[in-house]
Formats: C-alpha cells, structure tokens, sequence
C-alpha cells in the first residue's frame, strides 16, 4: 500500500520526505485553511518537494465553474503530478469524466458508499477517496471504515477498474492497518499518525536490550 501524506503544511511534507516513504501528497480546503496560505502557493511548493500526485481540491459548486477551476489549477501548477480532487456530487462526477477523457488525474472525494465509489470509478476517475475515519464517527464504531473500504475493493476487482482506492480520513494507526488489510491501493495520513506508525513498546524495549548487552 502507498503512503500518501494528508496536509497542506509544507514542513511536515518536507520532514516526511525525508522519511523516504512517501508516493503523494492530498490535500483540502480545511487543511488550506490551517496552513494559511492560498492554493497556487502551497500547491507550487508542494510539487516542489514530492515527485508523485498531488491533490488540489475544486471549491465550485457547478459543473461549468467547475470545470473551469479545475483548468485554472492545471494552468497554474505545471505539471502532470496535479490531480484534480472533485467532489461526489452529480456535478463533480461529470467533471471527472471530462477531465478523464482529456487525460487529466482526478480524485473524488467525500465517498462514503459502494455506489458512489461505483459511479466515480465509471467516470473514469484516477483516484478515489473513501473516508474512514469520518464513517467510524458517524456510526460509533470502529470496523464501518475498514468494511468500506474492503467492499469498494471487492468491486473494483470484480470489474477490473483501475481507479486506485486511496483510504482517506485518517485518524490513527489502526485506521492505516485496516486501509492494508482492506487492501487499499494507498493510504493519506497525517504526519502525527505517520509519525506514530515506527512506534511500538516492544520495539523500544528490545532496543534498549540490545543496546545494553552491546555495552
Ligand atoms: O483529505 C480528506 C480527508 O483525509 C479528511 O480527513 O480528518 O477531515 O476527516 P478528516
């Protein structure tokens, strides 16, 4: 499963990237938000630093607005990495088909069903982003994540669609574990939780242990 960083603060990209770990960056309105900064300046930086697929999201609402947008940002950034992220509404799922037939990457966003993974897989986009952690808070237990993304890979393998299925909304290592199990093609994680993911006591011990015995 790729490792895919969900920020839009540049330092934790730039400490991530020496991680050597990480295949792409996702990024979003709320996450702009706290980095203070507009879109065209985080989104430059970022494909400055990570040679993968860089997600910037569309905040129009309309089809042709959007659509609009949607070029502007492709305009701006430059570069094959820019993915579009749309969201799932009628509107965004005709522009991913556009935006797919003109060979621009794409990510709808906001899935939380089979059949709107189903719907944006068929409009052809490259990304889509089932949200985990949001499931898990809405239905007050901790397995409607992991079984979201589990059935949405079930029926990307039974049609064969090569969207790739990135596990989104997460909030702690055990979310990243489920993404694996469920066999998500990639997961988005804060640096916090990426951060949390080296850890283990026994590892810690075990060191220790072996750092004693070295003396
Ligand atoms: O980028 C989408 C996503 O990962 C949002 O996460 O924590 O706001 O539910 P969260």
């Amino acid at each position: 499963m790729k490792i895919f960083i969900d920020t839009a603060i540049t330092e934790e990209i730039k400490e991530g990237a020496k991680l050597g770990i990480l295949k792409g960056v996702t990024t979003n309105p709320s996450l702009l938000a706290k980095s203070g900064r507009t879109l065209d300046d985080v989104i430059t930086e970022i494909l400055s630093l990570v040679d993968g697929p860089i997600s910037a999201e569309v905040t129009e609402a309309d089809e042709e607005t959007m659509y609009k947008q949607a070029h502007d940002i492709v305009k701006m950034a430059k570069n094959d990495n820019i993915t579009i992220k749309l969201p799932m509404t009628e509107d965004g799922i005709a522009v991913c088909s556009r935006l797919s037939k003109e060979g621009i990457k794409t990510n709808v966003t906001l899935i939380f069903s089979v059949s709107q993974a189903l719907l944006a897989m068929e409009a052809g986009a490259t990304f889509i982003s089932p949200f985990m952690g949001r499931v898990d808070d809405y239905y007050h237990d901790d397995d409607s994540g992991f079984e979201l993304i589990r059935k949405i890979m079930e029926v990307k393998k039974n049609f064969g669609y090569e969207s790739e299925i990135i596990a989104a909304s997460i909030r702690n290592v055990k979310h990243v574990e489920q993404a694996a199990l469920a066999g998500a093609d990639i997961a988005t994680i804060p640096y916090k939780v990426i951060k949390e993911m080296y850890k283990n006591e026994l590892t810690t011990r075990g060191l220790q242990i072996f750092r004693d015995a070295a003396k």
